[in-house]
């Protein structure tokens, strides 16, 4: 069973350091890829690298920011120079706006769909190039189960999931006969910097653990693990699916 996932030397592009995009490329790393870190935020990128390092394996990283079209092209040049064209690519960055949608304004809409949605476009179209040159890709996004639930409060970032996963379904689709796989991963409540200020307040935490029927919130490692199995040779012939990774929540 050794190397299973087959992962090893493989050039891994993972978008956003933080809690979700952090535990993956960790997990990645463990497994042998040869992980290239992108982010805006510099303290989370050493942070992911010295815990890399601690772990006994290591990765690269590079500051970006993914809110324009040549920044995203950016950071896929500068992994090919570092790791080689990517053959796994990880989209793990977002941002929430938790207002009812007669209160949001302009810039909520746009900052969120900029931030969610181009970048996993923009990104997803210069990795899938050289994917679908490779002949060989596993492309896997983080959507959320607020793609398919109407949670209130939620609406731009809502928007941008249900978005997501219709874009990569096309791209799943138009590059599935050039061995390239292209998946979600949808997770429920994850304890991670984007989530952490909201459940902290008043009874949020316990409100939303009752709503799982696993009756918890769940682990980064948790996402990480499915992350790293559609990132997998063992996971070839799965496309165009969305994983939910969340306690059962979407069934109630
Ligand atoms: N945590 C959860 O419960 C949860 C649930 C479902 C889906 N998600 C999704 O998972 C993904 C990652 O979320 P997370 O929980 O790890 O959040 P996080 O806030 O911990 O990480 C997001 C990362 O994006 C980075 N970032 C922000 N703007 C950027 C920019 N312009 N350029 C480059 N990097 C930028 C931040 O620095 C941060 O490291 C998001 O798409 C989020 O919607 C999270």
């Amino acid at each position: 069973m050794h190397d299973w996932l087959a992962l090893t030397g493989r050039p891994a592009l993972v978008v956003g350091a933080g809690g979700l995009g952090g535990a993956s490329a960790l997990t990645l790393a463990a497994q042998g890829a040869r992980v290239v870190l992108a982010d805006v935020d510099e303290e989370k990128l050493d942070r992911i690298a010295r815990a890399a390092k601690d772990a006994g394996s290591g990765l690269r990283t590079v500051v970006c920011d993914v809110r324009t079209p040549e920044g995203c092209r950016a950071v896929v040049a500068e992994t090919t120079v570092l790791a080689g064209p990517p053959q796994v690519f990880l989209h793990a960055v977002g941002r929430n706006v938790r207002k009812p949608v007669l209160d949001l304004d302009d810039e909520d809409w746009v900052d969120t769909l900029t931030l969610n949605m181009s970048s996993a476009y923009w990104l997803g179209q210069a990795v899938g190039r050289l994917m679908v040159e490779q002949r060989y890709g596993r492309m896997v996004f983080v959507s959320s189960v607020s793609g398919l639930l109407a949670h209130p409060h939620h609406a731009p970032y809502a928007a941008t999931k249900g978005g997501m996963n219709q874009m990569l379904r096309v791209m799943a689709r138009e590059w599935a006969h050039c061995g390239v796989t292209v998946n979600a991963v949808a997770p429920g409540y994850i304890e991670t910097d984007l989530t952490k200020d909201y459940l902290d307040k008043g009874n949020n935490r316990e409100s939303l653990e009752s709503l799982v029927p696993a009756r918890r919130l769940g682990h980064p490692e948790e996402v990480a693990d499915a992350v790293a199995f559609l990132a997998s040779d063992r996971a070839g012939f799965i496309t165009g699916q969305i994983l939910y990774v969340d306690g059962g929540r979407v069934l109630v």
